[in-house]
């Protein structure tokens, strides 16, 4: 057995879908293990397209389980629209399971998420306004509403109840909003509840046996490590653990993985608000944005895009123990006359090459590059690393030897087809 995690070593939006998809292949199960209906991406199979949010890629192959771990914080109604589209869309979904454990996003989760980004001006974190940071905050409160919770009608009315009567006291005293109702939350939640019930069951008891059966796991964490809550650019992070998240997040024990692929844009970009020390506001920028389509699945946000910084790299290696990376969308930069690499920031007259915990910090740094040649050559047909052009090699290879690790695939293009294999992960 292998168990294999795929983390996103930037600020989300690295192309996890894909190598997720890819990596399927050779996996029993996938689970994923934090975030919720903030992340979201789009995977194309025989010509159809399919849009996931909550649902683990696994879901579109009928032979694997796709599992929902008590890390997660669930939207049930856009669960239940995803199931809907999937099954409309002619993929069985049966082979879904969902923690008990895992929390619900509920309305005045969403409700506070518009509220607190709006009280904070222009200190917003810029969110994806899915009430995920309120629902991670109930968690932490101890006062969330778990899966387990809302399959007993007594339960989830009870907790429901004094819920919905402090976040009231707080829409109405302190936001000067209006208070939510009970009814019109309770029976439809109650109900979609009654439609999942039975795929709710212990997953980290269901995983461990499995683990220990001899299968292959792939855990898919959502967002980027430079979003995780703890080794993010706090506070302008998600409020889950995309970096090693996946022991507490799946409930499996650190010793069972066995290896984590990090995955990488050749260039980087962040949406929402927050420190971006190689964000590129000129016409590469610009250039990068339109071919690389860098506008956000979820908010459809135009995204921020800069040149690839190996200090949030390495950052994101050591804090997620990154054993393979995974580089996608090389091929953007076909046609670029020079790429820069940033390998450290200039700070005070010094040059660091740790990531600053302080923003105040971040703020002064300028970052320094190293400049390689870029290249004309269309790459996106091509099968091996020894075909592409020199010049793309050569960075290739700074970025290995500067992050110390190895790659274990290289894209040329969205398409499962156009992924070149380096090493195998499974073995
Ligand atoms: P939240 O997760 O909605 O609370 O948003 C917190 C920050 O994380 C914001 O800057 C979002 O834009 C960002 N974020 C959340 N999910 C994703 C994602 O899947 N990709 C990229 N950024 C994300």
């Amino acid at each position: 057995m292998t168990t294999v995690v795929v983390v996103g070593t930037q600020w989300g939006d690295e192309g996890k879908g894909k190598i997720t998809d890819y990596l399927s292949e050779d996996a029993k199960i996938i689970a994923r293990y934090q975030g919720g209906d903030n992340a979201g991406h789009t995977l194309k199979m025989n010509d159809k397209v399919y849009k996931l949010r909550s649902v683990p890629s696994g879901i579109l192959y009928s032979d694997k389980v796709s599992l929902i771990g008590n890390g997660v914080v669930l939207n049930l109604e856009s669960l239940s629209e995803e199931l809907k589209r999937l099954h409309e869309q002619g993929v069985d979904t049966s082979n879904l399971k969902i923690s008990n454990r895992a929390h619900i996003i509920l309305p005045y989760h969403i409700k506070l998420d518009k509220l607190q980004e709006e009280s904070r001006g222009d200190s917003k974190v810029g969110t994806t306004n899915r009430g995920i940071g309120p629902a991670y905050m109930d968690k932490a409160a101890r006062i969330g509403i778990r899966m387990i919770d809302i399959l007993d009608k007594e339960t989830f009315a009870e907790v429901l109840k004094d819920n919905l009567d402090q976040k009231n006291e707080l829409f109405t005293k302190l936001y000067n909003s209006d208070p939510m109702e009970f009814d019109d939350i309770f029976e439809n939640y109650y109900q979609i509840g009654q439609e999942l019930k039975d795929r709710v069951i212990d997953t980290s008891a269901f995983l461990n046996k499995e683990i220990n059966n001899g299968e292959n796991v792939l855990f898919e964490g959502a967002q980027g490590v430079m979003l995780d809550i703890d080794h993010g650019t706090y506070p302008y992070v998600t409020s889950s653990n995309p970096a090693g998240g996946v022991s507490t997040g799946a409930g499996v024990g650190g010793p069972m993985i066995d290896r984590v692929v990090g995955v990488v844009k050749a260039y980087s970009s962040r949406v929402g608000e927050g420190p971006f020390p190689t964000q590129l506001d000129d016409e590469i920028g610009d250039f990068i944005r339109e071919r690389g389509h860098e506008y956000g699945t979820v908010t459809k946000r135009p995204r921020r895009v800069g040149w690839i910084d190996t200090v949030v790299l390495k950052h994101a290696c050591n804090v997620s123990g990154v054993t393979h990376l995974a580089l996608n969308v090389l091929d953007v930069l076909t046609g670029l006359e020079e790429i820069k690499v940033c390998t450290g920031y200039e700070l005070n007259g010094k040059v660091i090459t740790e990531y600053p915990a302080s923003l105040k910090e971040l703020s002064n740094c300028k970052p320094v590059y190293k400049t390689f040649a870029g290249w004309d050559q269309d790459i996106t047909s091509i099968k091996s690393l020894e075909d592409l052009p020199h010049e793309a090699l050569e960075y290739l290879d700074f970025l290995k030897n500067q992050l110390g690790v190895s790659y274990s695939t290289v894209s040329v293009g969205p398409d499962r087809s156009q992924t070149i294999p380096v090493s195998d992960v499974w073995k």
